[in-house]
């Protein structure tokens, strides 16, 4: 079904670097036909609407609005992306005290208006966040989704497509494990039309390595990561919207799930109208089995120290 045929409402909660950007591009994509922006901060989610809204004689009929939790009411995603982000140096778990705090109150506020829709997170340490909001909203674990490691896939996909000269749609290749320092590359499932890679275990090392620092690289030198989270964003809220059911690697509560349970982390997910529908049984090597392992751990310490 076309999605402009039906209206849906897709909420942003924090119009930093990568509110704004998701916005812009669900906004430039005419993925929902309505958008709010939602920002402690008013002023900034007033000005990100009046630059995105003068630009709609250039675009299409979405309406995108700042408006407040009251407008989480009916919304079909919730999208949240407000907190502190990364300072050059920080790991995206040095976050977890400063962001886990706000969550608090952004869940609440939601909860107030909208029991029915679908929890997005992209505030990091992503997978506790996402662990956080499930806990605290009291939804069900298919509609409380992680951006998890889809952007570390795309990164993935994007620096072994460069290597071989082959464009990234055509590889499929997978990251999973915590959206961080602990996440693994699934090299025994990368292939390209089901043909396995050659690459020597240098070029491993090294696509892995660039793979898992990039967002340290582009913190260092612009401050901030935005426009691939934006489009990793709107990927999985367009798989919802349009009840694709297409296989994403999102963060997602994890259940007897190769030794490892009560922990979120990325996974390939079906993702469709209902949410995260069903997660994937991976095959993995013993070596990726004991990794996938220890990121779940290092998880569930940090956890452990929360106030849940
Ligand atoms: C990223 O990977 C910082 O988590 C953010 O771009």
């Amino acid at each position: 079904m076309d999605i402009q045929l039906r209206s849906s409402r897709v909420v942003i909660i924090g119009t930093g670097a990568v509110g704004a950007t998701t916005a812009y591009t669900l906004f430039l994509r005419e993925r929902a036909s309505e958008i709010v922006l939602i920002d402690a901060n008013k002023e900034k989610a007033l000005g990100e609407a009046l630059d995105m809204n003068h630009g709609l004689p250039f675009t299409g009929g979405v309406k995108l609005w700042a408006g407040d939790y009251s407008d989480c009411a009916g919304a079909d995603i919730i999208v949240i992306a407000a907190g502190a982000s990364q300072r050059p140096g920080e790991t995206r778990i040095d976050l977890l005290k400063r962001n886990a705090s706000i969550f608090d109150t952004i869940i609440k506020n939601i909860v107030q208006y909208n029991t029915q829709g679908i929890i997005l997170v992209a505030t990091n340490p992503v997978d506790i966040l996402s662990y956080v909001s499930l806990k605290q909203s009291g939804f069900p674990a298919n509609r409380v989704i992680g951006s998890g490691t889809l952007l570390d896939s795309a990164r993935f996909r994007y620096l072994i497509g460069q290597s071989k000269g082959i464009n990234p749609r055509s590889i499929h290749a997978h990251i999973v494990g915590e959206h961080g320092d602990s996440e693994l590359p699934l090299w025994s499932l990368a292939n390209v039309a089901g043909i396995g890679l050659e690459i020597s275990e240098e070029e491993k090392v090294d696509i892995f390595n660039n793979t898992k620092n990039a967002a340290y690289e582009i913190i260092n030198a612009k401050g901030s990561t935005s426009y691939a989270i934006g489009l990793a964003l709107d990927r999985i809220i367009t798989s919802i919207l349009l009840d694709e059911g297409s296989v994403l690697n999102v963060s997602t509560l994890l259940t007897d799930y190769n030794g490892v349970s009560d922990v979120y982390l990325g996974v390939p997910s079906i993702v469709d109208r209902s949410g995260v529908r069903q997660v994937l049984d991976l095959e993995l090597s013993d070596q990726e089995l004991q990794q996938f392992q220890s990121s779940a751990n290092k998880l569930k310490a940090a956890i452990a120290e929360l106030d849940l």
